[in-house]
């Protein structure tokens, strides 16, 4: 199976308020696009797109190896995987058979998370994404703060990245997707078709930096 994977890298990373886009970030002293694409190519990925944002061009192709593809991104994570997958026909032959899209934003992700999308992806699933339980205790609050409820957990899984899909699939899905709609990960996307979306264990290193308490727990386990 030949599968490329894609880096979503375009956000400016206002949360963790950095004063520079947060894929730019060092971590351990690398920027954090940089281990999210090693992390593709480690885990069986045979070439990887980047989507920066526009006016950073510049400064991501500095850091990133030159068979790294680096395209402009869009206003919203859904835009900038839209952007990435049209520069995929660009890519030279053979047009591949997968697509795993990737946050920068999450940085340790252990290769063997995109191993295990990629085999089942060659197991014939058309969608996969990584999931882990839910730890807490989950609950509805009302208007004031106060507990209404509370949401059976066993079944709850939290999403993660790399999300694998078979590439016709995912380019027919964005292409049903209208001007301007804005999903937070890409499953959804294709789930919003009818695709069916089965998944396969994550990992707790794989978790998203989206805070700056989050940064110091990855350079924690990097042992910085
Ligand atoms: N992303 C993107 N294009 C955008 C917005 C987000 O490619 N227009 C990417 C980010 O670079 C990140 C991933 O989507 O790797 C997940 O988004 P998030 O963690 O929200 O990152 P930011 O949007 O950069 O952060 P914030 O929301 O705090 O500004
Ligand atoms: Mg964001």
């Amino acid at each position: 199976m030949h599968a490329v994977g894609i880096v979503a890298a375009a956000g400016s990373g206002l949360r963790l308020g950095a004063d520079l886009p947060k894929a730019l970030v060092p971590l351990a002293g690398r920027p954090l696009v940089c281990w999210a694409v090693d992390t593709l190519l480690a885990g069986g990925v045979a070439r990887v797109v980047v989507a920066v944002p526009a006016s950073e061009r510049a400064a991501f192709a500095a850091v990133l190896a030159r068979d790294v593809v680096v395209v402009d991104g869009g206003a919203t994570r859904t835009a900038s995987v839209r952007a990435a997958l049209a520069a995929m026909t660009d890519l030279g032959h053979p047009t591949p058979d997968a697509v795993l899209v990737h946050d920068a934003a999450r940085p340790l992700t252990p290769p063997d998370v995109v191993a295990r999308v990629l085999a089942a992806l060659a197991d014939g699933a058309r969608a996969v994404v990584p999931v882990l339980p839910m730890a807490d205790t989950v609950v509805v609050v009302d208007d004031a703060g106060v507990v209404t409820g509370a949401v059976p957990r066993a079944p709850l899984r939290r999403v993660q990245t790399p999300q694998g899909f078979d590439r016709a699939t995912l380019v027919a899905a964005y292409a049903a997707l209208d001007d301007g709609a804005e999903h937070t990960d890409d499953a959804s996307v294709v789930r919003a078709v009818g695709v069916p979306v089965v998944t396969v264990a994550g990992a707790e290193r794989a978790a998203k930096v989206t805070v700056v308490h989050d940064l110091e727990v990855a350079e924690l386990q990097v042992g910085t």
